[in-house]
């Protein structure tokens, strides 16, 4: 009889373990570095919302904020190892695993997100979604942060004020060229030291959009801002093979209408914070905003003109001109 008993016991509580871990969500950990009240970090949250809805719950996405998880010098080595399932890195910093999304790094590109837009809805920027696709990643799409400014503990007017700086970068290669034709001293630094490195002065300057040097109180350290516009921070979504894989068609069908949706969302937040971010750093009194005129803007973009060749034969000279021309509207 105790036998028995036991026997029904130990089935009840099988049945019961099998039913539990069929309704286990599978679970998206999303991974990022910067504030949640930033174009990534609310698109995050957005697609977070929009993933439960579509899938009833059965997917749910943890976000993770502020490097609180992984650095992005570290997620994407996470994500092929199955320890996060989603991210969206600066396109800056996919430059270990491939060299064509350095692109969107170079400098004076893209003279603003309506050209980057075109560029990246078309046939060429689509297909560069499938750049790391040999190292196992897919990238789902892309998102907008903005144009980059540049920042400094002295006025930067003319490209020869930044000459002997040392100016903090993303790990990126052509962002490291761009600060040497300058004869400034780049630094790949990640994005979480940035502003004890500017506190501390270890650092002069560095390169970022209006929401990240609001929400990171970058501008608190730092005493000029010149509106340079110089370049493109822009991220990709991206997952791994192995994860995708494992979802049903219904479920990546949902998942990918829910982040495009977010993204949308998303890319506006962008264009809005770099207005609305910027107001509130001219506001806060600390910094002083540097706008250029017509003349020394053309001195930057002659000084910095010379990494385009210097990156043609890595980056594909057709691409370079097929995304200048996205200018052309
Ligand atoms: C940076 O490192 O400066 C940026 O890539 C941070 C981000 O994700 O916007």
């Amino acid at each position: 009889m105790r036998i028995l008993l036991t026997a029904a016991f130990v089935a009840v509580s099988l049945i019961s373990a099998a039913g539990a871990v069929a309704d286990e969500p599978t679970v998206i950990k999303f991974s990022h570095v910067v504030a949640e009240n930033t174009p990534k970090g609310l698109m995050a949250q957005r697609f977070q919302e929009l993933v439960a809805e579509k899938t009833d719950a059965e997917i749910e996405v943890e976000v993770y904020p502020n490097s609180q998880l992984f650095g992005d010098d570290k997620v994407l080595e996470a994500m092929l190892l199955g320890d996060v399932q989603m991210a969206a890195p600066a396109l800056s910093k996919f430059s270990r695993y491939t060299d064509v999304l350095a692109l969107y790094d170079l400098p004076f590109l893209f003279e603003d997100l309506d050209a980057v837009d075109r560029f990246q809805q078309s046939e060429e920027g689509q297909a560069m979604l499938n750049a790391v696709a040999d190292k196992g990643l897919i990238g789902l799409g892309y998102l907008h942060n903005g144009m980059k400014q540049l920042s400094a503990s002295k006025p930067l007017r003319v490209p020869e004020d930044a000459e002997g700086l040392k100016f903090r970068i993303m790990s990126s290669d052509v962002l490291e060229a761009q600060f040497e034709v300058l004869n400034a001293a780049p630094l790949k630094k990640p994005f979480s030291e940035v502003f004890t490195l500017l506190q501390t002065k270890a650092i002069d300057g560095q390169e970022n959009t209006w929401s990240n040097i609001y929400s990171k109180k970058f501008f608190e350290v730092q005493p000029y801002i010149t509106e340079s516009n110089h370049g493109l921070l822009d991220y990709m979504v991206v997952t791994s093979k192995e994860f995708w894989s494992r979802l049903t068609d219904e479920q990546r069908t949902e998942v990918k209408a829910a982040l495009d949706e977010a993204l949308a969302y998303g890319n506006q937040i962008a264009r809005d914070k770099a207005i609305e971010d910027k107001e509130k750093i001219a506001e806060s009194g600390r910094t002083e905003i540097i706008e250029l005129t017509p003349e020394q803007r053309a001195q930057w973009v002659e000084a910095m003109r010379p990494v385009w060749r210097q990156f043609e034969d890595d980056i594909g000279a057709e691409r370079i001109e097929a995304a200048y021309r996205s200018n052309d509207d």
